[in-house]
């Protein structure tokens, strides 16, 4: 493969001026790289691959199909493009999005936007007629490839919830799939099999390590005199209402706290089928957001004086759009001691959307996501099989 060289173009100003107020530009070489794909029901694994194309150079612009060609190539996404626009836009090492990039990349759009080369995960991502999107980019040499984060995919998420809105007959439970509903023993099971047998969009549990959370995580204190914001919730299967919410809360002030629950907790308030994403999952889905400082990992229900008192917490915030929840053991209201303080406020993040919706949204369309699923499943098992025939045959060949 070609070496890939940078593009000359200038840095912008460090300081953030506008463009054009600093005519003294600095020669220095950036490197402009270019992801693309569907980013539907954006997950960690989606956000790993950004991450490490970010690294690849020094700007990173992606781009994001339309719902139209996704529905021509894949099938119809879960989240419409406008949703799927601001989800990447959320994601914090992005720098630029490109709305309705075409689903095949090539030369001319790399071009357009100044682009070095096309960074995607390895695996692979044909059209409806089987032809690799990513061909014209690999034959210029302006292909890199970053590692899929295994065990997480938005087939696999849709998979889960489609599952478990089975009752044991095997029959669809989609009317009753609400709240406070308790049939089905697995759901708080923090360890979620894959349901899927592909080797990209299915064969592995996701691990999660220390490295991984190191890679995620802002290492920023909070400056001298921050004003400290903290919003605790279950932000599973993070979507366009948690994103628009954190915004406005880390509007609040300068840096932003979120306390998740643990699993146990989230299905005690939520029902017994929640939470869809671990919570290993979802620090990571909170890590990426670009609004979010840091995070408590099993945070406690009930916000208490320790705790407001241990990070000098200035406002404690909660979205208007969901309930408030008391204590499920004790019937108290977790945000008495914030209320005490005058500490405690309400947010409006002006989405209707919540984790229920989305899966409400899959389980209506059963049947065309259980389709769409096993025809992606079947397509990269046999992609899988002719790699795999191929490298047999060169091994076969250079003996
Ligand atoms: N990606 C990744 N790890 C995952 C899932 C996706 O690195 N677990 C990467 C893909 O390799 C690609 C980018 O995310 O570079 C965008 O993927 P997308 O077009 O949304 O498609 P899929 O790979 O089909 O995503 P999924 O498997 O989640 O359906
Ligand atoms: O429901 P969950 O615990 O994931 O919500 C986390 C936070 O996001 C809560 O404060 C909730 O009110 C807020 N939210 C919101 N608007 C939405 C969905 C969630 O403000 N559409």
């Amino acid at each position: 493969m070609a070496e890939v060289q940078p593009t000359e173009v200038y840095r912008k100003d460090p300081h953030g001026g506008s463009e054009g107020a600093n005519d003294e530009l600095d020669s220095q070489k950036i490197v402009r790289v270019w992801c693309d794909g569907c980013y539907d029901m954006v997950h960690f694994g989606h956000a790993n691959s950004l991450r490490q194309a970010k690294a690849l150079g020094d700007y990173l612009i992606v781009g994001v199909h339309t719902d139209e060609e996704i529905t021509e190539h894949k099938g119809p996404p879960v989240f419409n493009e406008q949703e799927r626009y601001a989800m990447v836009r959320g994601i914090k090492w992005v720098d630029e999005i490109v709305e309705g990039a075409p689903y095949v990349t090539t030369i001319e759009t790399l071009d357009k936007y100044g682009c070095d080369f096309c960074a995607h995960g390895n695996d692979i991502t044909t059209t409806a007629d089987g032809h690799d999107t990513y061909q014209a980019v690999k034959d210029a040499g302006r292909y890199k490839e970053v590692e899929r984060t295994q065990g997480v995919s938005t087939t696999d998420l849709v998979n889960r919830m489609l599952q478990r809105t089975k009752t044991d007959a095997g029959k669809s439970d989609d009317e009753g799939f609400s709240l406070d509903e308790d049939s089905h023993p697995e759901a708080t099971c923090t360890f979620m099999p894959p349901v899927t047998h592909s080797p990209w969009t299915g064969d592995s549990q996701f691990l999660q390590t220390t490295r991984k959370i190191h890679l995620f995580a802002d290492t920023k204190e909070p400056p001298a005199g921050a004003k400290i914001i903290y919003t605790a919730g279950s932000f599973d299967v993070f979507h366009p209402g948690h994103l628009q919410f954190l915004k406005a809360a880390r509007a609040l002030g300068d840096y932003l706290i979120v306390g998740l629950h643990p699993d146990n907790v989230v299905s005690t308030y939520k029902g017994s089928k929640y939470p869809i994403m671990n919570l290993q999952e979802r620090l990571l889905s909170v890590l990426a957001c670009r609004h979010v400082d840091d995070v408590v990992i099993g945070a406690p229900y009930k916000i208490s004086p320790e705790l407001l008192d241990h990070f000098n917490v200035s406002v404690v915030v909660h979205g208007s759009r969901t309930p408030i929840n008391l204590d499920p053991f004790t019937g108290e209201d977790p945000y008495q001691e914030a209320k005490n303080r005058s500490l405690f406020i309400q947010v409006d993040s002006g989405s209707e959307l919540t984790t229920e919706t989305v899966v409400r949204r899959i389980v209506a369309n059963r049947q065309l996501y259980e389709e769409r699923n096993k025809k992606k499943e079947q397509k990269e098992l046999a992609i899988f099989e002719a790699l795999k025939n191929q490298t047999e045959r060169s091994e076969a060949a250079s003996y």
